[in-house]
């Protein structure tokens, strides 16, 4: 029995999976679902065996957004909780020692889109639907979508999107750079899961940092980025794995990677 009332998580091979288990109500993200998703991300990452993940949605939505009905009833102090709730989620993400991928089958609108975007990358199906349609509703995107979407796309595409609310399809969200693949919709676990676990054969520890320096340099100055990234390399020629790496490249063998 899952421990979770609103998203699923199983594991295999290093890679763990989460869905967003709401279909009936296309996965709107309430703060039930919020708590849990953090909760769930917070778990995986402190467990060793786990070297990357998936983040998807059961039924026809990835998340078609926060939960409106929810929405409609709060404050203004409710409201700073909730999108608090929801950038929880984000960063948790961000900061999980394995990278996240979301794997978009329907519509990611709104927190669905914002979520997807705190992933470390996405792919898409065919069916995939992207927008930040906020304004619609008189509001502007809470879990941290006028920042991820424009550091993704452009402050001018972001802006566009922000302001329109327009809804894109997955071919349009390749051309822009918001999603790096798509896939015929029976494809795109398979393919997804072939490239995590890729990522999970790969020396785990070498991963957190090229995640942590990817992430944390996008933000700073080039220079201050740069130090970042030769730090976190020295830092890997203190560990087990850069040794069996590099020896078993000498030796012409595979890799055994242990996380040390
Ligand atoms: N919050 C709460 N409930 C939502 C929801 C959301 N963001 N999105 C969908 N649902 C619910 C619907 O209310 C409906 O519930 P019901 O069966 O109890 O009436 C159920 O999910 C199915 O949605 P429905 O609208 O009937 O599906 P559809 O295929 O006709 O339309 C969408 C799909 C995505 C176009 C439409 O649901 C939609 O516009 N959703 C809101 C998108 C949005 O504005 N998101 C940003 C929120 S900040």
């Amino acid at each position: 029995m899952s421990a979770y009332d609103t998203i699923t998580v199983e594991q295999s091979e290093g890679v763990a999976t989460l869905t967003l288990n709401r279909p009936d109500k296309l996965n709107a993200l309430n703060e039930h679902v919020l708590i849990e998703l953090r909760a769930a991300i917070l778990t995986l990452s402190h467990d060793r065996g786990v070297h990357a993940l998936i983040f998807t949605g059961a039924g026809k939505a990835f998340a078609a957004g926060a939960d409106i009905a929810a929405m409609s009833e709060m404050s203004a102090p409710t409201a700073k909780a909730f999108a608090d709730a929801g950038q929880a989620v984000a960063e948790a993400l961000e900061s999980a020692p394995f990278p996240a991928i979301a794997a978009v089958n329907g519509f990611a609108l709104g927190g669905g889109c914002e979520l997807a975007m705190a992933c470390d990358f996405i792919h898409a199906s065919e069916k995939a639907k992207f927008g930040q349609p906020e304004v619609n509703l008189g509001v502007i995107p809470g879990f941290g979508g006028t920042q991820r979407l424009a550091r993704r796309v452009g402050l001018g595409r972001a802006r566009e999107l922000c302001y329109t609310g327009d809804i894109i399809g997955a071919e349009e969200a390749l051309r822009i750079g918001l999603v790096n693949a798509v896939h015929a919709p029976d494809d795109l676990m398979p393919k997804v899961r072939e490239v995590a676990k890729k990522i999970a054969t790969k020396g785990p520890l070498a991963i957190a940092q090229c995640k942590r320096v990817i992430g944390r340099g996008a933000d700073v100055p080039l220079e201050r980025a740069s130090e970042l990234e030769a730090q976190a390399f020295a830092l890997l020629f203190g560990t087990t794995d850069q040794r069996e790496g590099m020896r078993a490249f000498l030796e012409k063998r595979p890799a055994k990677f242990t996380g040390h």
